[in-house]
Parts: structure tokens; C-alpha cells; sequence
């Protein structure tokens, strides 16, 4: 339930560590370049929450964990480029149409980074299938009549640094995109239609389509290859001004703002893109010349007592602040909040005889309503925003043991040493506003299985957008004829039991 899989960090250093002699270094984001579409209004994404329902095992969670945060450092405005930072995007998909005639894809929403690519053609080792079975789809720009390669000489290859010597008209536009663990995509970019779902009414939408810039990836390593969990490609969804949310916004079709509710309890939940009027939400500035969504921590408190940290401490690893990531599973913070936190909690139950799984998660055994014997814990932010995370958030079941879903970042990596990053752990059943305009973000504790409204910005008309839950794909299916069938088999070959 609380657990997702971590979206990938990305990290400049990295990148550019591993700058490849076949392709060039790429650091843009998905780059949107929409043709006018002449209605206008907000876009849905459906957003289907990956691990729901899922027994998936930790050390799988914390692997993809881990590949998340390489997928997050790949910001392009990044002035700070190396301090690996654990921004995760989604550890939830979304489903895309590219082409002409259109294909569907599933593309993990990752608001951690900022390139869009998909598996392409091109690919040898890339998956069929993934996640629950999902049919997955190479994309052929030969297949698509809208389809165009991107060269190296066009402004947005210049813009992400991809027009080196050597370039001329026809050569194309490279990408490398690094994550953190070492997996990567390669590739190159094309151009070409994508579809996506207008808000036309209440709890409606109309198919629209605008053309879009994103890698062809013909190379994946690491988790973005073949897995149980493959996806299609990755949606970024970073808040550089190339993404394709700047894009959409500066054609001036929707506000520059978007909000998701992970729906924790049933999987699935809400991604709108677009002027989000209910719920109203409190919210907290972003803290500038970062390439993630970094909010001030300002204190944390356990139950009714705050824990007695110097401000300072807030501020260690990057010194950037909290960054919120919907792509990262689990919740990372600096040794010095991070233990006393923890002690703190385990104080509510003495007797607790604590172990350690996979090296990596504390547990204990516990058999009782973990929200009567534990306490909330709410962080606090600048502007008096609060986030409070129940026992049932912050705990979590496995392997017949509770362990505690907070995470030690003074143990990670060089690059995530101390950082502080809030993932889905914290942020699901809650509906999480980005407003890129007013360069805030906030939330408010919601039901994800409902709806909120937005604004369409050319008519001023106001429209509920509703939760979704893509439905899973066929290898379930197929398990479950095949059990149905062994059922019959057995009904028919066996003699009643008298
Ligand atoms: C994109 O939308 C326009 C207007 O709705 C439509 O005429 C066109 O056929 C669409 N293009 C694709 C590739 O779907
Ligand atoms: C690429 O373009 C140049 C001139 O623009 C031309 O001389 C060359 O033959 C082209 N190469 C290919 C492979 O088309
Ligand atoms: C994006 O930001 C860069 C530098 O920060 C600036 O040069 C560029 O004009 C911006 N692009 C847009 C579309 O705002
Ligand atoms: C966040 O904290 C830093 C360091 O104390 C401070 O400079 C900044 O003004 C604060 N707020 C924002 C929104 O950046
Ligand atoms: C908080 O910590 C400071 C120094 O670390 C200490 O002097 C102070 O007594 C502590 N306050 C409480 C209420 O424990
Ligand atoms: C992380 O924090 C701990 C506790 O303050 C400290 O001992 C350690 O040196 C820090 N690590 C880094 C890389 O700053
Ligand atoms: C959440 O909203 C859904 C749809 O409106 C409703 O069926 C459900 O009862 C709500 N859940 C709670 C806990 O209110």
C-alpha cells in the first residue's frame, strides 16, 4: 500500500561522467513544441499507482527506488549539477498516444526529470511486456506518418547543447540520459504527434493532440531495460522551462500548474495539468535555482512534541532544502533528523525488539493498530504549510514484520549524502498543487478516489477531473483463465466426494 517504487535521480556529475563517444550529452527535458490546437483547456493524464495491490518485494521497491533518483538529477537548468539529489518521479504511470496512427505507451510520470523518452525500434534488449503484464510498445518513427527526426542543427538541439562540431542537417540529435544507479537511456530525438486527454466537461475529456519533442530511446540499461516493472519510457515532468508543461503553458493553452492525488488505497489517482480551483490548497514558495521542487523544512514534530533541532540542520546536504518528488518511493532524510525522528517514535512502544531487513529497512514486530500505538508525524514548512504523515503511512507491512518507511540519507551515496527527499510515502492520499506561476507548491489531505476541478483558461468554465486506475494488463488475465480452467479440469476429472 504506502510503498512505490523510487523514481530515478538523475545527477549532472554523472551524466556527464559518462558522456558517450557515440552520442551526444543531452540535458534537456522533453521539449514540447505544440501546435496551436485551437481548444484550449487543461490536460489529464490517467495515473495508475504502480505498486497498488502489488506484492512486489522491498528490495525490488528500493532497487527502482534507486533508479529513480538517477532519473531525477537529469534537470537541464540545474545550476548545481553532481549533488546527486533523490527527486523522484512517478512510481506511477501514465498512458500516452504518440503517433499517427496512434499507439498507446505507459510512461512512468517522473517529476524528477525532465526528458521524455520511450523504447524505440532501434532497441535490441528492450521489454515486451512489463509491469503487471502491460503489452509494451517499441515505437517506429517509419510506422508513424507524423513522425520527423530532430536534427542537431534545429534551436532545441542547439538549446540542450547537442549541436557540436561535425553537426550539419541531417545528422541527428543525441541524447544520453544517465540515472543514478548507472542505468540509462540512449537515443535520439524525433518529433512527432502525442495524444492526450482534454478536460471538455465534467468528469469528460475529448481526445487533442499537440507535436511533441522526445527521445527515441534506443539503448536502456539497468531497470529500464527488460524487468518485471519495464515501462514504456519515462514522462518528465521537472519543472524546467523546456518541459512540457512550460511548453504547453507558454502557447498559452493552460496554466503553468499541474496536481497529482496518489491514491494509496486503490491504486490509480489523479494527474490534471491545468488551473486546479478545488481543492484550494495552503502552499509553501519554491526555493529558486534549484532544478527540483525544493520547499524549506522548517521543523518536525512527533505527536505533539517537536523535535529539538537547530535550524540549521534543516539545511545540510545541498543546503537546498526538502525536495518533493512523486517519484521517489519511500522518504529519505539527514542522519541528524533522521535518528532522533526515529528514536522518537519507537518510544511509544518500549518493548519493541528491532531487526534489520535486507540491510536496509528497521522492523519490528507489532500486531496492533499501528495508528493507536504510534504517533502522526507532521513536518513543517516555510508559510506555515504542515504535512502530516499518519502511522499508516510511515509504516509499513512485510514479511509477517512492521518496518518503518523513513529512510536514513546519510547512508546513501556520495550525491544523496543527507539530502532530504520527500516521496510518495509522504505525499500519497494527498492532493500535491505545482504552481509554476506562483513558483509555490503546497497540498491538503484528499480523497484520491474522487475528483477535483479545474479551470479551463480560454472559456473560464469550471470542470470536475476525476480519479482513474489504468486497468492492468493481460498476464493477470491470462493467470487467471488458466486457474479457472485448472478449476474445471479438476471438477471434471475428479469424482465427488461422497
Ligand atoms: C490532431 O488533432 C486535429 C484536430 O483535432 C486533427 O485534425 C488531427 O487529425 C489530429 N492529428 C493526429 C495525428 O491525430
Ligand atoms: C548530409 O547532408 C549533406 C549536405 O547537407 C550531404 O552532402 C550528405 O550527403 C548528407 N548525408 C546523408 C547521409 O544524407
Ligand atoms: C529558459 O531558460 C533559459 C535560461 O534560464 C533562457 O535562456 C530561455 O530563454 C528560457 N526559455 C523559455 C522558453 O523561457
Ligand atoms: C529557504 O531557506 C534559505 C536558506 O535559509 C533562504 O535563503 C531562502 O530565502 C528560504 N526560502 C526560499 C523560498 O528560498
Ligand atoms: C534543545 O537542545 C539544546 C542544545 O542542543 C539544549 O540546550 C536544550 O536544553 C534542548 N531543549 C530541550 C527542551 O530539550
Ligand atoms: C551526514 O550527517 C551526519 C550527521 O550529521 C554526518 O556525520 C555526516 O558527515 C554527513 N555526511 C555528509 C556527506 O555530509
Ligand atoms: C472517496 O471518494 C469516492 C468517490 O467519490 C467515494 O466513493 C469514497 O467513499 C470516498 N472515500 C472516503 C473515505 O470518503
Amino acid at each position: 500500500m504506502i510503498i512505490r517504487r523510487a523514481t530515478s535521480v538523475k545527477s549532472r556529475k554523472m551524466e556527464l561522467r559518462s558522456h558517450s563517444l557515440l552520442l551526444l550529452l543531452s540535458l534537456f527535458n522533453f521539449l514540447a513544441l505544440n501546435r496551436a490546437n485551437e481548444d484550449g483547456g487543461a490536460g489529464v493524464i490517467k495515473v495508475n499507482y504502480k505498486f497498488a495491490g502489488s506484492d512486489a518485494s522491498l528490495s525490488a521497491l528500493r532497487a527502482h527506488d534507486d533508479v529513480r533518483h538517477l532519473a531525477i538529477l537529469a534537470g537541464v537548468d540545474l545550476p548545481l549539477g553532481g549533488t546527486g539529489r533523490p527527486d523522484a518521479v512517478g512510481l506511477y504511470y501514465a498512458k500516452i498516444g504518440i503517433g499517427m496512427p496512434s499507439k498507446d505507451y505507459y510512461v512512468q510520470v517522473d517529476t524528477g526529470s525532465d526528458i521524455t523518452w520511450v523504447n524505440c525500434i532501434q532497441c535490441h534488449q528492450c521489454p515486451r511486456r512489463g509491469y503487471h503484464g502491460i503489452e509494451l510498445t517499441l515505437y517506429n518513427p517509419r510506422d508513424s506518418l507524423t513522425a520527423k527526426l530532430v536534427s542537431c542543427t534545429q534551436d532545441f538541439c542547439k538549446e540542450i547543447g547537442g549541436g557540436l562540431s561535425g553537426c550539419t542537417a541531417n545528422t541527428s540529435c543525441l541524447y544520453t540520459e544517465v540515472y543514478g544507479d548507472g542505468s540509462y537511456s540512449m537515443g535520439y530525438f524525433v518529433e512527432d504527434v502525442v495524444q492526450y486527454d482534454r478536460v471538455s466537461g465534467d468528469l469528460q475529456t475529448k481526445s487533442a493532440n499537440g507535436s511533441v519533442i522526445f527521445g527515441c530511446g534506443a539503448r536502456q540499461s539497468g531497470d529500464l531495460g527488460p524487468s518485471d516493472d519495464a515501462l514504456d519510457g519515462i514522462l518528465g515532468f521537472g519543472k524546467s522551462n523546456s518541459s512540457m508543461l512550460s511548453q504547453l503553458a507558454s502557447s498559452g493553452r493552460v496554466k503553468k500548474m499541474f496536481a497529482h492525488c496518489l491514491d494509496g488505497v486503490n491504486g490509480g489517482g489523479i494527474f490534471a495539468i491545468g488551473h486546479v480551483v478545488q481543492p484550494q490548497v495552503n502552499t509553501t514558495p519554491l526555493v529558486p535555482d534549484t532544478p527540483h521542487y525544493n520547499v524549506n523544512m522548517t521543523a518536525v514534530q512527533v505527536g505533539h512534541d517537536f523535535l529539538n533541532l537547530t535550524t540549521d540542520v534543516y539545511m545540510i546536504g545541498d543546503k537546498k532544502g526538502a525536495i518533493i518528488d512523486s517519484g521517489t518511493t519511500l522518504a529519505y532524510l539527514p542522519e541528524v533528523i533522521y535518528d532522533p525522528l526515529v528514536k522518537k517514535i519507537l518510544s511509544w512502544q518500549l518493548d519493541l525488539k528491532l531487526q534489520t531487513l535486507h540491510d536496509q529497512y528497521t522492523c519490528f514486530d507489532y500486531s496492533g493498530s499501528v495508528d493507536d500505538g504510534f504517533p502522526p508525524v507532521t513536518l513543517h514548512f516555510e508559510n506555515l504549510l504542515t504535512l502530516k504523515v499518519y502511522p499508516h503511512d510511515y509504516l509499513f507491512p512485510f514479511e509477517d514484520l512492521i518496518c518503518i518507511g523513513w529512510q536514513n540519507s546519510g547512508i546513501e551515496s556520495q550525491d544523496k549524502k543527507n539530502i532530504t527527499l520527500l516521496g510518495d510515502l509522504v505525499l500519497s492520499n494527498k492532493l500535491v498543487l505545482y504552481d509554476l506561476e506562483k513558483q509555490a507548491i503546497g497540498w491538503t489531505e484528499y480523497n484520491c478516489s474522487s475528483s477535483i476541478e479545474l479551470k479551463d483558461e480560454i472559456t473560464g468554465s469550471v470542470h470536475l477531473v476525476g480519479a482513474h486506475s489504468l486497468s492492468r494488463g493481460c498476464s493477470v488475465n491470462v493467470q487467471a483463465i488458466f486457474f479457472l480452467l485448472m478449476a474445471l479440469l479438476y471438477s471434471l476429472l475428479l469424482p465427488p466426494i461422497l
